[in-house]
């Protein structure tokens, strides 16, 4: 099992999709080579897992590195639920689509849901703010779109500074 990583208090909660393999054999998120570059990215933002929390919307490695399926992600979806209740952080960051589509119930690409600001709504009826970015393994296969990602880091960057 995979479930998280970096510091519970801290004032980011980044969530991506699933474990791959690295993450299988570790038992924590994003340390394989799109974890590489999510770290990477992160410090051009003076952030590092001493900073974030890190988790994925299911906590298993789907066989074959498939996409989860809507049954594995609402299996797991009230531990993710629960994590955010609990952790109340100051801004969720959806790491790629499938996180932002099953936590915000979109449907766009990655593409068209980043650059906007969301509202994550909790089951009291508060919310928390949410962004999305792309996910460092599409970065990985389509590095012109770093451009883009650059400025996902710099309104995650904005956000925290605005107290
Ligand atoms: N991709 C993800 O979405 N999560 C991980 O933990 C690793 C790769």
């Amino acid at each position: 099992m995979c479930f998280a990583d970096g510091n519970p208090a801290a004032e980011v909660m980044l969530i991506g999709e699933a474990p791959g393999a690295h993450e299988d054999r570790q038992g924590k998120p994003f340390v394989g080579p799109s974890g590489k570059l999510l770290d990477r990215m992160l410090a051009c933002i003076g952030l590092d897992r001493s900073k974030v929390y890190i988790t994925n919307v299911i906590y298993w490695r789907p066989p074959g590195n498939r996409s989860p399926t809507a049954a594995e992600i609402a299996a797991c979806q009230p531990f993710l639920e629960r994590q955010i209740e609990l952790l109340r952080p100051r801004l969720i960051v959806f790491v790629g689509s499938i996180a932002a589509r099953a936590l915000l119930g979109l449907t766009e690409g990655v593409t068209k849901l980043r650059g906007r600001d969301y509202r994550y709504q909790l089951a009291d009826g508060s919310s928390l703010p949410a962004l999305v970015m792309f996910h460092p393994a599409y970065l990985l296969r389509q590095p012109a779109q770093k451009r883009l990602a650059w400025r996902d880091l710099l309104a995650i960057r904005r956000k925290l500074d605005a107290g």
